[in-house]
């Protein structure tokens, strides 16, 4: 089957490297067709995009307007690779505005979009472009980091177009992505919870919630339909997920046992507090008045209760420990009748809460057990779908 790749140049010194890209692609069969912006044409020719396609490059809206190419262009391809982007288009992207034909065939994509950032050092790390760059990257672009080198303007530092082979890559991952998802109900519980001891204070962790909210985003990307139960956090949950926003454990029991029905995988990869204040304040408790000591009270422990109901739904739990790691999470597996459980240390500094990175081992059955290493939560949330369908193949 052919691969058909929109390319979107834009205006920078690296829109040479767009037809190195395309030239490469087109060799190994590929159909490429190319939308321009006006600056894009103020480096490169569209001349050069039309000999090595052979085809119409794409500049202005107001070109063939009767095939209304915005829509169009982006209905038969099967990926948007944006290469090189500028901050300035980042931008659009990020805000949905769409003002040439790349940035309304960009709002108009319900394809996949590759992204490949290239610009000064000093734009890439503007805490504007960051900002565009993780946004649109939390629904679901993928991002292709430029590199670190000899920039344009003869200074060395980060913002040069990604090498050939990561771009070839990128675009590639997109059609070898499995849809192994396809028709599934997916149930994931993320993010902490807050137990209130007043209406302004609370008992909470430090959970972001964002490994939940990788598996949410890789399940989609597999072609499953998700139920993400969402604690507080300011991380934001893929497009594409029916996302439940809850507060305590209570609450979050209470949704994520309304879903679990019919569920086909259910993972809790929320930290649910384990304890709530056993009463609270509808009332600022004033300073003076203040308790020495807090009562607490067991919060719902939403994964046993999943697992008494199960009804073969596949379930899968976290387990965060400091010590003992697996000889806990062994028990957690069997305690709590999950199919398998993921270990991560929660000792190590710059892992687990609140980070990017993780490291994690998969325990399942009797002696089950495989190292997923430590990478990136999105690197991890597709390891850990691998294998979690892989352990469930095997019971079949
Ligand atoms: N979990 C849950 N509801 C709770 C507590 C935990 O659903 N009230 C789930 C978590 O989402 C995770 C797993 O149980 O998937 C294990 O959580 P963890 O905090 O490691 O263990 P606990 O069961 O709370 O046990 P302990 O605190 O004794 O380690």
């Amino acid at each position: 089957m052919t691969r058909r790749i929109l390319l979107g140049v834009c205006g920078g010194i690296a829109a040479y490297k767009a037809a190195d890209l395309t030239s490469f692609l087109v060799q190994r069969g590929d159909e490429v067709t190319v939308i321009m912006t006006a600056e894009a044409e103020q480096f490169v020719g569209a001349l050069t995009f039309a000999a090595l396609t052979r085809r119409h490059v794409y500049a202005s809206l107001w070109d063939a307007p009767e095939s209304i190419p915005h829509i169009s262009l982006v209905r038969e391809a099967d990926v948007l690779a944006v290469v090189p982007a500028t901050a300035n288009v980042i931008a659009k992207f990020a805000q949905g505005i769409a003002d040439d034909l790349l940035t309304n065939a960009a709002l108009a994509a319900r394809i996949p979009m590759v992204v490949a950032p290239a610009m000064n050092e000093a734009m890439y790390e503007h805490p504007a472009t960051r900002e565009n760059i993780r946004l649109i990257e939390s629904r679901g672009v993928t991002i292709v980091e430029p590199e670190i080198g000899f920039l344009a303007e003869r200074e060395f530092g980060v913002g040069r177009l990604a090498a050939q082979p990561a771009l070839v890559a990128a675009i590639d991952a997109v059609f070898e992505r499995k849809r192994d998802l396809e028709g599934e109900r997916v149930l994931i519980t993320a993010g902490p919870t807050r137990e209130a001891i007043d209406p302004v204070r609370f008992l909470s962790n430090a959970s972001t919630g964002t490994m939940g909210i990788e598996l949410a985003r890789e399940a989609l990307l597999r072609g499953g339909e998700v139920d993400l139960i969402l604690g507080p956090t300011t991380v934001a949950p893929p497009r594409g997920a029916r996302v439940v926003r809850v507060t305590s454990a209570q609450e979050m029991y209470e949704a994520a046992m309304a879903r679990f029905v019919g569920a086909d995988v259910a993972i809790a990869s929320a930290a649910v507090a384990d304890w709530r204040p056993n009463k609270s304040s509808l009332q600022k408790v004033k300073k003076g008045d203040g308790p020495s000591l807090l009562a607490l009270e067991r919060t719902p422990d939403i994964l046993a209760s999943l697992g008494e109901r199960r009804s073969g739904a596949f379930l899968v739990g976290f387990a965060a420990e400091t010590e003992k790691f697996e000889e806990y999470a062994r028990e957690k597996l069997r305690s709590k009748h999950l199919d398998a459980i993921a270990v991560n240390d929660v000792r190590n500094a710059g892992i687990g809460f609140g980070t990017g990175d993780n490291d994690v081992v998969m325990l399942w059955g009797e002696a089950g057990r495989r190292e997923l290493g430590r990478a990136s939560k999105r690197t991890l949330a597709r390891r850990l779908w691998d294998t979690l369908l892989e352990i469930r193949r095997s019971r079949a």
